[in-house]
């Protein structure tokens, strides 16, 4: 490893977001030395970063961010000069399941990080400088109505296991910087889409199953409200923020994209219908979305996500460049090019 580079600890960067946002970092900005830590959970995939593992700027570490001997050891071996702690067991359905293990990662891990950090930085006199960023959901504030948005001062209400552990770490985080006054910052952005994303996720569930002719499973009535947010607006997002919000600060990232579950099923489909008409043809479908079957909805379901991100817009100069149209198709495409290539090697 290059000791002359400052060295980033990102967690979690074999995940979808930490992955699109390695790649993101490792292109524009050289001079730092990433290093992933990352327990290559199901979730974790060491082929979203083909191409970084012979780079001398990158680094995957494989181990559990609640390992404290392991998270302390790499503060000692390397001289870490940010955190960017994307690590988590990230499923909602998952954690309706079973949230033992969410705890553990979500809460316990961001607690050793922390701890691991605030001793290192103490240690060395620049608890106040090198900074420690949370990435975290709009989940955690709840669900909303037909109208309103999140705002930063919105209260937390977590109603799944999942945003509950991600409310939790959060709150641990600003603890440490009330308590320590260590320079944290936290996050919180609406869904994510784009490439890399785990098949289990909506986005990629609908291509998969349209690509296979199976039914494609939306829950309950499908009126459910996500705002979504292509990965590469939220690295650029991510970026303005480790480098230049204010210590102790919270932003909201959002898409300006908010869509019924049932129409970007929708949506999805008349893209696949467009790019793949021969697949199509084969089925004897109208259409993919002839595939749509509603199913029980799920525990607990929030019914609206929204988030008012003004306050990135105007502090930090951000704005999504992404459309939803351009960004669906993108990543729709992206996922039948991953699907021929496993299909026909
Ligand atoms: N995907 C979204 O739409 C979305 C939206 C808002 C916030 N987030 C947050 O962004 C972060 C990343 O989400 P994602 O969708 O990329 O998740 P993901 O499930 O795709 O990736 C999570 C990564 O964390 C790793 N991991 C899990 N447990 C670990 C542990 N104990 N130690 C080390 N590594 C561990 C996994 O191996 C995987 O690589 C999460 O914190 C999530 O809460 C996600």
């Amino acid at each position: 490893m290059n000791k002359q580079k400052p060295v980033l600890l990102i967690t979690g960067g074999a995940g979808f977001i930490g992955s699109n946002f390695i790649r993101y970092m490792h292109e524009t900005y050289p001079d730092y030395h990433l290093l992933n830590l990352d327990k290559l959970t199901y979730a974790g995939n060491t082929s979203n970063l083909i191409g970084l593992e012979a780079s001398p700027t990158y680094t995957l570490i494989e181990g559990d961010i609640a390992d404290e001997h392991l998270v302390h050891s790499l503060f000692d071996e390397h001289d870490i000069h940010g955190v960017i702690h994307f690590a988590a067991e990230s499923h909602v359905d998952r954690s309706i399941e079973d949230s033992k293990q969410f705890v553990e990662t979500n809460v316990l891990g961001t607690l050793v990080l922390l701890q691991a950090a605030k001793q290192d930085w103490e240690k060395k006199g620049v608890l106040q400088e090198r900074r420690f960023h949370q990435i975290s959901t709009d989940e955690v504030y709840g669900s909303l109505g037909e109208t309103g948005e999140f705002s930063e001062d919105t209260p937390y209400d977590p109603r799944n296991p999942y945003s509950a552990s991600k409310a939790g770490a959060n709150l641990m985080v600003r603890s440490f910087g009330h308590t320590y006054n260590m320079n944290v910052v936290i996050s919180s952005s609406s869904n994510n889409y784009g490439p890399r994303q785990h098949t289990e996720k909506l986005i990629p569930t609908i291509v998969s199953k349209a690509l296979k002719n199976e039914q494609i499973p939306i829950y309950g009535d499908g009126k459910n409200v996500r705002d979504w947010l292509y990965v590469d607006d939220h690295c650029r997002a991510l970026d303005l923020i480790f480098h230049q919000a204010p210590p102790f600060s919270t932003y909201n990232i959002g898409g300006g994209n908010e869509i019924r579950n049932i129409d970007i099923a929708k949506e999805i489909c008349s893209i696949l219908d467009d790019i793949k008409p021969e697949l199509l043809k084969e089925t004897k479908l109208a259409s993919f979305q002839d595939l749509i079957t509603h199913t029980n909805d799920r525990l607990g379901h929030d019914r609206r996500y929204a988030v008012d991100d003004s306050k990135l817009r105007k502090e930090l100069g951000w704005e999504p460049k992404e459309a939803l149209s351009t960004g669906l198709r993108k990543t729709v495409q992206w996922y039948v090019n991953q699907w021929e290539s496993v299909a026909s090697p």
